[in-house]
């Protein structure tokens, strides 16, 4: 393998490619994690859907599954999140991602026991203050990812942030093959973080008919299939334009109001969150990103309306998250494969740039 291809991250994980399955809720189970680190990447289980008191379990599923280093992703913010910290740091997980709301405290449990710290940001501002609360590598989303998503392409995001922080940034948004991580180790990054592309193989749990919706959505024929909506919970969200983003994006205040509330009780069965847990946590997203009521009661329970379609396979009534990417995927490999295609063209694009 070339040298450019062995990166600081690759040292830093103990993988043996820069490349890393991001979490995703529902999408990213132990069965998708372990194949990632199987194949040689770095795998994060999605902890966001998994009861907390269940999170240890799973890791010892992913566990049982492979004996290469993967990480947990969670939100800080959720109630419980306090349980998922322990069990990582019990379980020796290699490390924990995180996004909106970082917990100082936990991030310092996780520092003293050697569990490395990856955020994903959004903003370059974003990079700087998770830098100077820990983060050990940080990987930068461009606008162009699927699910909570910012404004800033990836093309702008990744040479901002490289230029304000002194540890290894990881791009994500928009990649999926061997010529995005060229590219992206060409701007000074230390490997890709994919979302989408990893929701699109074999390993994916994702149902055939809600894979399908994503394999149509062609960004050749149509540019506006995957778009961002903030109908869902009131934050940024990009996801394939179905009838469901056609409904909330059309209803009214009283509407939105009902469809929080239906999704408010669907995320106490699945979450076995009490009501004030919920909307304690629901008023905490509300102070951080400035919603509206429906919003913030949406944003708790946002989680539920995505089960709808990766679990229970229904693609006109779920939601489902999406990068842009997704317009120029058409087929389900299994992760080695895909893992291995990346590979393969990197050292077929950093040849040819050689030559
Ligand atoms: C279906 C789906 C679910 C996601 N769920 C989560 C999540 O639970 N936690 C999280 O931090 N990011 C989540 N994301 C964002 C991804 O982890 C990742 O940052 C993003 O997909 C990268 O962009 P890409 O899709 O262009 O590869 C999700 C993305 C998708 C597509």
């Amino acid at each position: 393998m070339s040298a450019a291809l062995n990166t600081k991250i690759c040292e830093m994980f103990g993988v043996k490619y820069p490349v890393i399955q991001t979490a995703m809720g529902w999408v990213s189970t132990p069965e998708l994690t372990a194949a990632t680190a199987n194949a040689g990447g770095m795998g994060f289980l999605a902890a966001a859907t998994i009861k907390p008191e269940e999170v240890g379990k799973e890791i010892q599923r992913v566990r049982a599954l492979t004996d290469k280093p993967f990480g947990v992703n969670f939100l800080m913010e959720a109630p419980g999140a306090d349980i998922i910290v322990d069990s990582i740091l019990e379980h020796g997980v290699r490390a924990a991602s995180y996004s909106r709301s970082p917990n100082p405290e936990f991030i310092k449990r996780f520092k003293d026991a050697g569990v490395l710290c990856v955020p994903t940001v959004g903003a370059p501002r974003h990079a700087e203050k998770a830098v100077q609360l820990g983060a050990d590598i940080i990987v930068c989303q461009g606008g162009e990812g699927g699910g909570h998503t910012g404004t800033i392409a990836s093309t702008i995001l990744l040479p901002a942030v490289l230029d304000m922080v002194d540890v290894p940034v990881v791009a994500a948004g928009g990649f999926k093959d061997g010529r995005g991580l060229v590219a992206a180790l060409a701007y000074g990054a230390s490997g890709i973080a994919m979302g989408t592309r990893f929701l699109l193989t074999k390993e994916s749990p994702v149902p055939p008919a809600t894979a399908e919706r994503y394999l149509k959505a062609n960004v050749k024929n149509n540019a506006e299939q995957i778009k961002v909506t903030t109908q869902v919970d009131g934050m940024p969200q990009r996801c394939v334009v179905n009838e469901l983003v056609h409904e909330l994006e059309n209803a009214s205040t009283v509407g939105l109001l009902w469809q929080s509330f239906k999704s408010a009780m669907e995320y106490r069965k699945l979450s076995g969150a009490g009501m004030f847990e919920i909307l304690n946590s629901a008023l905490q997203m509300r102070k951080s990103n400035g919603l509206t009521l429906s919003q913030t009661l949406m944003g708790a329970n946002a989680l539920a309306m995505v089960k709808a379609a990766m679990i229970d396979g229904d693609p006109i009534h779920g939601v489902l998250p999406s990068g842009v990417v997704a317009g120029l995927i058409d087929d389900l490999p299994s992760v080695d494969e895909l893992i291995q295609s990346i590979m393969r063209e990197a050292e077929e694009r950093l040849a040819a740039l050689s030559v």
